[in-house]
C-alpha cells in the first residue's frame, strides 16, 4: 500500500491507484469531478480535463511539485505524493476554464433537455462556471439523429466523452457508431446512420453524461423530478433484471440502470429491460431509491437547516424523506 495526501487527507492506496479513485475512496467535496472517466469502462478519461488537480509533491523520493495540472482520472499516485483539489486557487480557475470550454458549443437549452436535473455538466457550470460567454464566433450546430427506433442522438449537446464508444465496444457485440472526423468537425455519427440494434445498446443513455444520447420512449413525457426512482428487478435471462423504475403513482415511466453517486451505473441493464418493461406488474419494486441530496431532484425536498453529516457528494438521502 502507498501514501497518498488530497487536500490535507491522508488515505492508503493500492499501487497504480489513480489520483481520482485515491479521492474517491476518501469522497465528499475534495473527489475531482469527471465527465468522461467512467469506472466500468476500460481506458475511459483522458478527455474532458475536468478532473485536473495540482501535484505539490510527486512523491516521497522526488518531492518536486509537478510542472502542469494534471488529469486525476489518469495519473496513478506515487508513494508520499501531495495532490490539491479544491484548496487549491489554480486548479479551481483551471475548472472553471474547462468549464467554459466544454459550453463553447453546448447549447444552454436546459429547459428543454431531458436530461436536466441529472445532467453532469449542467452540475458543473452550477458549480464552476461562469454567467457570461466571451464566444463571439457561432456555435456548431447539428440536426437530431434517430438512432435506431429508441436513442436520438443530438449531437449539438455531445461533448465528445467518447463514454457512448466505449461503452459499445466493451459490452455490445458490434459498434456502429463512433466518433468521425478530427478537431472542431469531429462528430459522434453511424457513418451512414446505421442504428445501433443490439441488446445492450440503450447503455449509451445512462453513461452519456450530457443530453445528446436520451430515451426516445421517455422523451419529453415528465422532467425527471417530478418521477420517483424505485428500485426494481425482474428475472431477466439477458441481464441482471436489477433497475431504477421511474414511477409517477403506478406508471412506469423510464427504465434506467442503477447509478452510484457518481453517477455510474452499478450494473450495465439489457435493451428489454430498459424499453419494453413498462407495466408495473413486469417488475418486483423494492423501494425508493437513494437520490443525492444536492441534486435538482432533490430541490426543496428536504427541511432548510437539516445538519447534513456526510460531505456534500456522498451526501445520499432516501426518497421516502421527500
Ligand atoms: S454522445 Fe454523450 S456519451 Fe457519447 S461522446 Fe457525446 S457526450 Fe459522450
Ligand atoms: S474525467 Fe479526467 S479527463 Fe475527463
Amino acid at each position: 500500500m502507498i501514501k497518498v495526501t488530497i487536500d490535507g487527507v491522508e488515505t492508503e492506496v493500492e499501487p497504480g491507484t489513480t489520483i481520482l479513485n485515491a479521492a474517491r475512496q476518501i469522497g465528499g467535496d475534495l473527489v475531482p469531478p469527471a465527465m468522461c472517466y467512467y469506472s466500468k469502462l476500460k481506458g475511459s478519461g483522458g478527455k474532458c480535463r475536468t478532473c485536473l488537480v495540482k501535484v505539490a509533491a510527486g512523491s516521497a523520493k522526488d518531492p518536486r511539485p509537478m510542472p502542469k495540472l494534471v488529469a486525476s482520472c489518469s495519473t496513478p499516485v506515487q508513494d508520499g505524493m501531495v495532490v490539491q483539489n479544491i484548496t487549491s486557487p489554480e486548479v479551481l480557475e483551471a475548472r472553471k476554464g474547462v468549464v467554459e470550454f466544454l459550453l463553447i458549443n453546448h447549447p444552454l437549452d436546459c429547459p428543454i433537455c431531458d436530461q436536466a436535473g441529472e445532467c453532469h455538466l449542467q452540475d458543473l457550470a452550477f458549480e464552476h462556471g461562469s454567467a457570461k460567454t466571451r464566444y463571439e464566433e457561432e456555435r456548431r450546430t447539428f440536426d437530431k439523429i434517430d438512432i435506431g427506433s429508441k436513442i436520438q442522438l443530438h449531437m449539438t449537446r455531445c461533448i465528445l466523452c467518447y463514454r457512448c464508444v466505449f461503452t459499445a465496444n466493451q459490452i455490445t457485440n458490434e459498434r456502429v457508431h463512433g466518433i468521425l472526423n478530427r478537431g472542431d468537425a469531429a462528430e459522434i455519427g453511424t457513418y451512414i446512420e446505421n442504428v445501433i440494434e443490439n441488446d445492450f445498446s440503450g447503455n449509451v443513455i445512462d453513461v452519456c453524461p450530457v443530453g445528446a444520447l436520451t430515451d426516445k420512449t421517455f422523451r419529453f413525457k415528465s422532467r425527471v423530478w417530478f418521477v420517483k426512482p424505485m428500485y426494481a428487478h425482474r428475472n431477466c435471462d439477458k441481464c441482471c433484471g436489477k433497475t431504477t423504475v421511474w414511477m409517477k403513482g403506478d406508471e412506469v415511466f423510464r427504465v434506467t440502470g442503477r447509478k452510484d453517486q457518481y453517477g455510474e451505473v452499478e450494473d450495465f441493464i439489457c435493451n428489454d429491460c430498459r424499453f419494453e418493461k413498462k407495466l408495473a406488474s413486469d417488475w418486483t419494486v423494492e423501494g425508493p431509491a437513494p437520490i443525492q441530496r444536492n441534486s435538482v431532484q432533490a430541490q426543496n425536498k428536504y427541511l432548510q437547516g437539516i445538519k447534513v453529516d456526510a460531505p456534500k457528494n456522498i451526501g445520499y438521502g432516501n426518497i421516502s424523506d421527500r
